[in-house]
C-alpha cells in the first residue's frame, strides 16, 4: 500500500499549520495548495547531511554550484532550455520570481496580460503593488479552458509590458498547447513584450504534454523569465526554493536586484532542491498517478452533483467546478460549504474576477478524505435550491 492512500488527520493539522491547523478539527481542508503527504525520503536524509557537515557559512549568491550544475542538467534534459550556470538563480519559493518579475519589469501606468486568468492571486498583487494594472485574459470554459488568443491579441496596446502565463495553470489544471505557446511567443516578440512564465506544477501533469515556452527559440529564452519549484509536486512548500531561469542582459540586472533583498537561498532549502532532483527515485510517477486516480473519482462525484459543472484537468492537484446554478457568489458559496458542509475550499474569485462561480478543491490528499469532503458537499448542495 503506497503512503499515498491514507493520511492521519491528527498528523496533517499538526504538520499543516496553514491548510489544516487553521481549522476547527471537524473541518476538512481542501484549499490551500499543499499535497498532505511527507516528502520523499531523499529529501530528508540530504538535509540531515548538510546540517552534519555545519554547512553554515554564507553560500554563493545565485545559488550552490553543486545545486546549479543539478539544476542545469534538469533544464537541459527535461524542458529542452539549453542553460547554464549563468541563466539560473535559485530563489525562495516561486512566490518570488513573481514578485521580482513584477518589481523588476513594471511600473505606474503600465499593464500586464495575465494569459490565462483566473489566476494565482499573487499574480494580481504584484502587480498592483508595482503601480501597473492587471489584464484579465480569460480562458474559454467552454473549451476545456482554452486560451483566447485573439482577445490576447486585442488586449496588447502601448501600455502592455508584459505576458505572465501559467503553464500548467492554477486553478483550472490546464496545460498550454505547443501552438497556443507559439502564438503568444509570435505576439511577445511583434510587441516587444517580456514574458513571465510560471511552470511550478510541471511534474503535475497527467494528460498533454509540458512545454515550456523558453524552449520554443533562443530569442524566448531571452524574454522569458521562466519560474520552477518544489512546492508542490515533492511537497516541501514550507522549505521555500525554486528556481528562476532568464538569460541576456536583464539577467545581470535580475541578479543585483535579488541580490540585493535576500543575498541568497537558504542552504538548507537548496540541497533540499538538489535531493529532490536527484534522490527522490520512483516518488513523481507515483504521485502523479495517485492524483490522477483522485481526479477521476472527484470529477465523477462532482458530475452526479446536480447543476455543477467543471472542465478535466490535465495537471496540478486542482479542480475548479462551476456552482452558479445556486445563485451564490463564489464567496458565498465557500463559506456555505464552511460552515454547512464543514469543507474548507478556495473562493474562485480570489482568482480574479474571471474566477467568479467557481469554487477551487485540492485533491492532493487520500481518497478517504476527498470521499468524505465530497459527501458532505453533496448533501449540502441537495438543500439548495437550483436556479433555472
Ligand atoms: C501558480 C503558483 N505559483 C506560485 C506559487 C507559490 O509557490 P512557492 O511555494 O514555490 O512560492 C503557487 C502556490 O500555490 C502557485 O499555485
Amino acid at each position: 500500500m503506497s503512503s499515498f492512500e491514507s493520511v492521519d488527520h491528527a498528523f496533517l493539522r499538526k504538520r499543516s499549520a496553514l491548510k489544516w491547523g487553521r481549522w476547527d478539527d471537524d473541518v476538512i481542508a481542501l484549499s490551500v495548495a499543499d499535497i498532505d503527504f511527507p516528502p520523499p525520503q531523499g529529501i530528508k536524509d540530504a538535509l540531515l547531511k548538510v546540517i552534519e557537515e555545519d554547512r553554515t557559512p554564507y553560500g554563493m549568491h545565485a545559488g550552490d554550484p553543486d545545486v546549479l550544475e543539478v539544476v542545469c542538467e534538469k533544464l537541459n534534459r527535461i524542458n529542452r532550455i539549453q542553460a547554464s550556470f549563468d541563466d539560473v538563480h535559485m530563489i525562495p519559493g516561486t512566490m518570488f520570481s513573481i514578485f521580482i518579475s513584477c518589481y523588476h519589469a513594471l511600473k505606474p501606468g503600465d499593464e500586464a496580460i495575465i494569459c490565462p486568468a483566473p489566476i494565482y492571486p499573487p499574480f494580481i498583487q504584484n502587480i498592483i503593488n508595482a503601480g501597473a494594472t492587471p489584464v484579465f485574459s480569460p480562458v474559454k470554459y467552454d473549451n476545456n479552458c482554452a486560451l483566447d488568443l485573439d482577445l490576447l491579441r486585442s488586449q496588447i496596446n502601448p501600455r502592455t509590458k508584459m505576458i505572465m502565463i501559467c503553464n500548467p495553470h492554477n486553478p483550472c489544471g490546464r496545460v498550454l498547447t505547443q501552438k497556443e505557446l507559439e502564438t503568444v511567443a509570435e505576439l511577445a516578440i511583434e510587441n516587444d513584450l517580456l514574458i513571465f512564465s510560471d511552470e511550478l506544477y510541471e511534474d503535475m501533469v497527467f494528460k498533454g504534454k509540458h512545454i515550456s515556452i523558453a524552449s520554443l527559440s533562443p530569442e524566448m529564452m531571452e524574454r522569458t523569465i521562466t519560474s520552477f519549484g518544489f512546492s508542490k509536486a515533492y511537497g516541501i512548500p514550507g522549505y521555500r526554493i525554486a528556481y528562476l531561469v532568464h538569460r541576456g542582459k536583464r539577467m545581470k540586472i535580475l541578479k543585483e536586484q535579488i541580490h540585493d533583498i535576500i543575498v541568497h537561498t537558504d542552504t538548507l532549502a537548496q540541497a533540499a532542491a538538489k535531493a529532490a532532483l536527484t534522490q527522490s527515485g520512483n516518488w513523481l510517477p507515483s504521485l502523479r498517478k495517485h492524483i490522477n486516480e483522485m481526479h477521476g473519482y472527484a470529477l465523477n462525484r462532482l458530475r452526479d452533483m446536480k447543476g455543477v459543472w467543471c472542465s478535466i484537468p490535465e495537471a496540478t492537484p486542482f479542480l475548479f467546478p462551476n456552482l452558479v446554478v445556486y445563485g451564490l457568489s463564489s464567496n458565498e458559496m465557500t463559506d456555505y460549504l464552511l460552515h454547512e458542509a464543514r469543507i474548507a475550499v478556495q473562493s474562485g474569485s480570489t482568482f480574479g474576477p474571471p474566477g467568479e462561480g467557481h469554487i477551487r478543491i485540492n485533491v492532493g490528499t487520500s481518497k478517504a478524505v476527498i470521499k468524505e469532503a465530497l459527501d458532505r458537499m453533496e448533501k449540502a448542495l441537495k438543500k439548495l435550491k437550483i436556479n433555472k
